[in-house]
C-alpha cells in the first residue's frame, strides 16, 4: 500500500519539540543577557569588611572625595585609600572601637583592606577617569550621591547606552572644576552658555565611534 505521507514525517514530532526546546533557551538566553548586566546591577551594594560609612566621612564631615580618591583626577582609575589615611584620623579618634578593628590590625600588619568592589566594567571597554574629571563632569553624574550613602550602591546602569547618551549630549552634565565633587549640583539656569562656551575652550568632544571605548 502506497504511504500517505513521506518517511520524514516519522520524525516531525521530535523536530518540533527540538524547535520548541531551542526557542525557551534561547528566550532565557535573551532576557538573562538583556536583563543581566544592563538593569540588575544598578542597586548592587555589596556588603564590605569594614562598616566605613562615605555619609558620615564626606557628607556629615563633610571631607572632599580626593582626600581619599587621591588619583580620580590623574590616572584612569580611581584608587581606593590604603590603611595609612584612615590611620592619619584613626589613630586618634575611635581607638577603641570594635568597627575598626580591622583597620588596626590591617596597618599593624600591613595587609590591606579587601574592600569589595562595587563598579566594574568588562575588560573590552575601556573607561578613563581624568579625561572625565578633567572635562568637568562631577562623580554624581556617574555614581549618584555618595556622600548621602552608608553602603556604596551602584546608581547607573554603566551599559554602553548610558555612556553614549552623555557622549551625544554633555552639556547638561559639565560643571565648574571647582564643583567637581560637589552632591547635590544642579545646572543653573544658564547651563547651556556655559556649557557651549566650555565645549569650545576645552575642545570637549566625547567619542562616539567604536574604537573610542572599544580600544
Ligand atoms: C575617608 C576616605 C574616603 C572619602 C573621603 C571618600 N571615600 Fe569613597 N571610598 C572609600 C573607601 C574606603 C571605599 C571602599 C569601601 C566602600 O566601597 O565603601 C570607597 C569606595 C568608593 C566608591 C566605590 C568604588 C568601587 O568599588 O566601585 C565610590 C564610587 C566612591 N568611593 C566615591 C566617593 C565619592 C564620590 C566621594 C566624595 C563625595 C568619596 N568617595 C569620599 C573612602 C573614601
Ligand atoms: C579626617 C579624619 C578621618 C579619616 C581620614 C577617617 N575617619 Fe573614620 N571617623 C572619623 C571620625 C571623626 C569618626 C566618628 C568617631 C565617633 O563617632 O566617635 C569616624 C568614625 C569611623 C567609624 C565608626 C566608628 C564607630 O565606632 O562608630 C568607622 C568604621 C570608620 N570611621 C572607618 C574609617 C575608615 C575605614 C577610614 C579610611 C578609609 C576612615 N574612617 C578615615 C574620622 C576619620
Ligand atoms: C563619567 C562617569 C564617571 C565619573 C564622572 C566618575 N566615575 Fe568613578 N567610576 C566610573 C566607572 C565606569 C567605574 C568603573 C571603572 C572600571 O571598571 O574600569 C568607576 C569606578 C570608580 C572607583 C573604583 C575604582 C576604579 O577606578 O575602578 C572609584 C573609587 C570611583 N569610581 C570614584 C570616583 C570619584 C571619587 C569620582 C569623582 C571625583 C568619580 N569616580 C567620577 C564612572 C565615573
Ligand atoms: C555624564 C556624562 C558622561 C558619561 C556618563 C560618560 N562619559 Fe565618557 N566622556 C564624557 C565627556 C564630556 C568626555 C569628553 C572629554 C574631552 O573631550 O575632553 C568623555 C570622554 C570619554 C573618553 C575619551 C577619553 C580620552 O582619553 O580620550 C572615553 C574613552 C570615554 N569617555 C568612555 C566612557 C565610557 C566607557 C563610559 C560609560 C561607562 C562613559 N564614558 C560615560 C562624558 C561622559
Ligand atoms: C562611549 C563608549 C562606547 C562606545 C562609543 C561604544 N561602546 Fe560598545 N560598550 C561600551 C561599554 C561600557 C560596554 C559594556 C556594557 C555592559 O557591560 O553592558 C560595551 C559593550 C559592547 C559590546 C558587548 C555587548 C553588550 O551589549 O554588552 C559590543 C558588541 C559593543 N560594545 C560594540 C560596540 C560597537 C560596534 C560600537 C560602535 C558602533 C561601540 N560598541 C561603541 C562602551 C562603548
Amino acid at each position: 500500500m502506497a504511504q500517505l505521507f513521506p518517511k520524514w514525517t516519522n520524525r516531525l514530532p521530535i523536530l518540533v519539540l527540538a524547535g520548541l526546546v531551542f526557542l525557551l533557551v534561547f528566550i532565557v538566553f535573551i532576557f538573562w543577557y538583556y536583563a543581566t548586566p544592563k538593569y540588575l546591577e544598578v542597586g548592587y551594594r555589596p556588603e564590605q569588611p569594614v562598616p566605613y560609612s562615605h555619609k558620615l566621612h564626606a557628607g556629615d564631615m563633610g571631607m572632599d572625595c580626593r582626600y581619599c580618591h587621591t588619583n580620580v583626577e590623574q590616572s584612569a582609575h580611581a584608587n581606593v585609600p590604603s590603611t595609612q589615611t584612615c590611620m592619619n584620623c584613626h589613630t586618634n579618634v575611635a581607638t577603641e572601637s570594635e568597627k575598626l578593628l580591622l583597620v588596626r590590625e590591617s596597618w599593624a600588619s600591613g595587609k590591606p583592606i579587601e574592600w569589595v568592589r562595587v563598579h566594574s566594567l568588562p575588560d573590552y571597554a575601556y573607561f578613563d577617569h581624568s579625561a572625565h574629571i578633567t572635562a568637568g563632569v562631577g562623580c554624581e553624574s556617574c555614581h549618584g550621591n555618595v556622600a548621602a550613602m552608608e553602603v556604596v550602591e551602584q546608581k547607573k546602569p554603566l551599559s554602553m547606552g548610558w555612556c553614549l547618551d552623555c557622549h551625544r549630549e554633555p552639556e547638561m552634565h559639565l560643571r565648574p572644576r571647582e564643583d567637581i565633587t560637589k552632591m547635590n549640583w544642579t545646572p543653573p539656569p544658564d547651563q547651556m552658555d556655559f556649557a557651549k562656551k566650555i565645549i569650545e575652550e576645552k575642545n570637549i568632544s566625547p567619542p562616539t565611534d567604536c574604537s573610542g571605548c572599544h580600544r
